[in-house]
């Protein structure tokens, strides 16, 4: 497998009245060539403030990326100069968003925005722009795309929308994908068809897709590999069948309790107690502590090192690491 995208020990703060919000506090992960890697975790862990630093759209002031770095292409992606970080987004990296409403211009024609933005970062004539804007809605499966491309945004459903943004993502070519929270605005039938969507285009254009997502229902369907981000940090990593089969982790465990199974219709969903910790000011030790059935002493006192149960499966548990018992 080609390593492709490498973040290694992020954190990012926000300055806010309240103090400094800790975000991310050190979150390390790589990217393949081809894969999809979900990035899951209840609202507020990090997640898109993570896929937000990769794409260097922090808001700055009040954001910062304190430490860490994100290699891209034999060039730290948190260091590079704003212009060459431009020719990089869009371009080499691209980003979907929740809703596909913010991604589209309401005054223009799909046509014409999907034209004007390819004209923007390469450089080709107008007409080959067209041809190309045509063969990505094909892709992404809009009926009658000739017809299609003199409409306005406000002339499709959601999910047409979400697939026009995924063809506006996607026209450049991009060796890397974030999609963040791309089906949860969708009713269930049509987040199916997105998802399904994503797994056609990476079969056909191998490219590395980042999902990121609330709903660990969403990940079974399409993700390669998992990682499970609380309070800032990733507790445990692992292939898709290690965190829905042989989860590790107290919060990976409560979240695949709490949401539905196909092969456990009937039993009852038991959502995790308690809230996510205070971000201005994290705990000491392991930050799932407080709602924590198996919490220990070590836990309130000392944050888990990352324990490896197999070469693609890791957590940062004291119960799976023999540091803490003898
Ligand atoms: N612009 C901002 N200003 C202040 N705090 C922010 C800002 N953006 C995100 N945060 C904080 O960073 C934390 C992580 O947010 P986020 O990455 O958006 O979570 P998620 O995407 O997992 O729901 C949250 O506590 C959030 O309040
Ligand atoms: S380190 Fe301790 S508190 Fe944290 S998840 Fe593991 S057992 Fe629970
Ligand atoms: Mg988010």
């Amino acid at each position: 497998m080609t390593k492709i995208l490498s973040v290694e020990d992020l954190h990012v703060r926000f300055k806010t009245y309240g103090g400094e919000v800790q975000a991310v506090r050190g979150v390390t992960f790589d990217l393949y060539k081809g894969e999809t890697l979900a990035i899951v975790g209840e609202s507020g862990c990090g997640k898109s403030v993570t896929s937000q630093s990769i794409m260097r759209l922090i808001p700055t002031p009040p954001g910062r990326i304190h430490q860490g770095k994100i290699f891209f292409n034999n060039k730290d992606l948190t260091r590079v100069s704003e212009k060459e970080m431009r020719a990089i987004r869009g371009v080499d990296i691209s980003m979907i968003f929740q809703d596909p409403m913010t991604a589209l211009n309401p005054t223009l024609t799909i046509g014409s925005q999907m034209i004007e933005g390819i004209c923007h970062h390469k450089n080709i004539s107008k007409q080959a722009a067209r041809e190309k804007s045509l063969q990505m809605l094909k892709l992404v499966g809009i009926p009658n795309p000739e017809i299609r491309m003199k409409q306005y945004p406000h002339e499709f459903s959601g999910g047409m929308r979400q697939r026009i943004v995924i063809a506006m993502a996607l026209v450049c070519e991009p060796h890397i994908l974030i999609a963040d929270e791309p089906t949860t605005a969708l009713d269930v039938t049509i987040q199916a068809q997105i998802l399904d969507l994503f797994k056609e285009i990476q079969s056909r254009t191998n490219v590395s897709i980042i999902l990121i997502t609330h709903d660990l229902g969403v990940v079974a369907s399409v993700a390669d590999r998992v990682v499970v981000m609380y309070g800032g940090k990733i507790v445990e990593e692992g292939t898709c069948r290690d965190i829905f089969y042989h989860p590790q982790h107290p919060y990976t465990k409560g979240l695949l309790y709490s949401v539905p199974r196909l092969d456990s219709i009937g039993e009852e969903l038991t959502p995790i107690p308690g809230t996510p910790p205070d971000l201005f000011s994290p705990p000491i030790g392991c930050a799932f502590a407080a709602r924590c059935p198996h919490s220990m002493i070590v836990c309130e006192k000392i944050q888990p090192l990352k324990t490896t149960i197999n070469e693609q499966h890791y957590v940062d548990c004291w119960l799976m690491d023999k540091r803490a018992k003898g």
